[in-house]
């Protein structure tokens, strides 16, 4: 019920601030309380806290003591900071935006993400300043909200939504495929899919005559050595569902093993208080359950992208694992019948679903095996590809984080904004979870089965749908 706390709190302190302004007309020396953030509205604007991000971590630096000025500088970050991590060349991001203005275009819209409002060159939200690749070109790295930023279908932007809209996997193609189809250089070292997937724009643009304008871009890179994608890379990027990704695979470290990942939410992550009040472990975090905290997380996030340890230390790191930690699942708008939610509420209870998801926000408390639940178990090879107990790929996890081998119930609240289901995606609703709607064919490919988790499929229809209402009113 986590998510109801959240609304109170943001109900009494807009309650508080009411009074407070009330109160400050007639004593103007009372100091006035900052406004909450905006995580959700309609206006991408309030979001983005009408354009005062910028200088946040700056106003934060100058009053350390501020817990407000923390919290926004931590959104800064959420939304612009590139921690030193690898980046996409400046060229690269321009060539998309306006070569490929149709398929691509500004905010990669094209892509599934959104156009930062307040952005000159009209760069998507989710990419931030990151280390020059030379003297002449700039880059700029994926952020957080990349990925865990969305809109919802009825129109509201929420910070740490998950994106499962993003086409990650064409993004790439875009990024390192397109230049190739376009010039003809080194067209054979890529396979057909990915060359298919990104002819449509490059025809467009030559037909549009920006043929220079993309030669131009790409000279402008001739010093700067970029790897080459190796070609089995390519084929697994256009195989995955929007929302979907393995990261551990180029442009960062290669586990050698294909366990695609869709992307989680961030509300609700609980804290070291509350796995210690819920008796877990530890926070378990990422699908396979091992990362010990947000706080290990975020660490883990900028050693492996590449990032600068030593300028991003935890200090420098703790405005954005504190803005996390604020962030709550948002209040359906079309809230389902509450009698009906009720008793899906009893059926989660009666049909043993508690029993498992029992944890904050309905996570588990515990880990699960690949054999009881039945969903793809790829991932039990998850920066372990020799299942020999260490961790591969340069990984160098911090004292509370672990490998598992195993899979975790993750967080329900905020699941009705959701589009992509188990921790492979593999589903694309919560009627195919319940066996209201059937399953698509099963895909062999490794990491992509669509089986198990069939807890509920066997119940009537009357009872399917009102656990679908209390899953929906979380
Ligand atoms: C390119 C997309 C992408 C970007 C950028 C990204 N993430 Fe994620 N994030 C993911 C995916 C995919 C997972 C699931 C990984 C897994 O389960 O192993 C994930 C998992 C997480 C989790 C674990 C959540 C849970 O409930 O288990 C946290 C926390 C998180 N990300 C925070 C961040 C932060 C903080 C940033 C920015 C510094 C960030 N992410 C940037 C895609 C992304
Ligand atoms: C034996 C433990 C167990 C039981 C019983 C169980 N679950 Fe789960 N649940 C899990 C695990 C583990 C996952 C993650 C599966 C995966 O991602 O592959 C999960 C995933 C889910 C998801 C998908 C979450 C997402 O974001 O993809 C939903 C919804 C869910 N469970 C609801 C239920 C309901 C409803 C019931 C009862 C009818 C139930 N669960 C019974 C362990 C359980």
């Amino acid at each position: 019920m986590n998510h109801i706390r959240g609304w109170l709190v943001t109900a009494v302190s807009s309650a508080l601030l009411a009074a407070c302004s009330d109160y400050q007309q007639s004593t103007p020396q009372f100091e006035e309380l900052p406004p909450p953030l905006t995580n959700v509205s309609r206006s991408l604007e309030a979001v983005l806290e009408q354009g005062t991000l910028a200088e946040a971590c700056n106003e934060y630096a100058a009053s350390p003591n501020d817990q407000h000025l923390k919290l926004k500088c931590g959104k800064y970050q959420f939304f612009y900071e590139g921690f030193d991590t690898l980046g996409v060349p400046v060229p690269i991001m321009r060539l998309l935006i306006e070569d490929f203005s149709e398929y691509v275009g500004p905010g990669f819209v094209g892509l599934g993400m959104y156009e930062d409002p307040y952005s000159e060159q009209r760069f998507p939200l989710g990419f931030g300043e990151t280390q020059a690749l030379s003297e002449d070109v700039n880059a700029v790295a994926y952020t957080c909200a990349a990925c865990h930023f969305s809109q919802t279908d009825d129109g509201l932007y929420v910070v740490g939504l998950a994106n499962h809209n993003l086409l990650y996997g064409d993004t790439l193609a875009y990024m390192t495929v397109a230049p190739a189809v376009a010039t003809g250089v080194g067209i054979d070292s890529h396979p057909p899919e990915s060359i298919a997937r990104v002819s449509p724009a490059v025809e467009q643009a030559l037909a549009e005559g920006r043929f220079n304008s993309i030669i131009d871009k790409l000279l402008s890179l001739r010093d700067i050595a970029l790897d080459p994608v190796p070609f089995e890379t390519e084929q697994l990027w256009m195989s995955w569902q929007p929302g979907v990704l393995d990261f551990f695979t180029f442009p960062f470290p290669e586990d050698g093993v294909h366990i695609p990942i869709r992307i989680p939410s961030l509300f609700d992550i609980p804290t070291r208080t509350e796995t210690a009040q819920f008796n877990m472990r530890h926070a378990l975090l990422t699908a396979a359950g091992g990362g010990g905290s947000l706080e290990s997380f975020v660490r883990g996030f900028v050693l492996t992208s590449g990032g600068d340890l030593e300028r991003w230390d935890a200090e420098a790191r703790s405005p954005l694992v504190d803005y996390i930690y604020s962030l709550r699942a948002p209040q359906n708008r079309n809230p389902p019948d509450a009698a009906q939610a009720g008793r899906g509420r009893d059926l989660f209870e009666r049909q043993g679903c508690l029993d498992c998801h029992d944890g904050k926000a309905y996570s588990g408390r515990e880990l699960f095996s690949f054999a009881e639940i039945g969903t793809d178990d790829a991932l039990r090879y998850f920066s372990d590809p020799e299942l020999d107990g260490t961790f591969c790929c340069g990984i160098v996890p911090d004292a509370d984080s672990e490998l598992t081998q195993a899979l975790k119930a993750p967080r329900l609240t905020g699941i009705w904004a959701h589009k992509r289901f188990l921790h492979n995606g593999s589903l694309s609703s919560l009627e195919e979870l319940l066996c209201l709607n059937p399953r698509a064919a099963e895909d062999l490919r490794q990491g992509m089965s669509n089986r198990g988790h069939e807890y509920g499929c066997e119940l009537s229809l009357a009872d399917k749908q009102d656990l679908l209402a209390f899953l929906r009113s979380l």
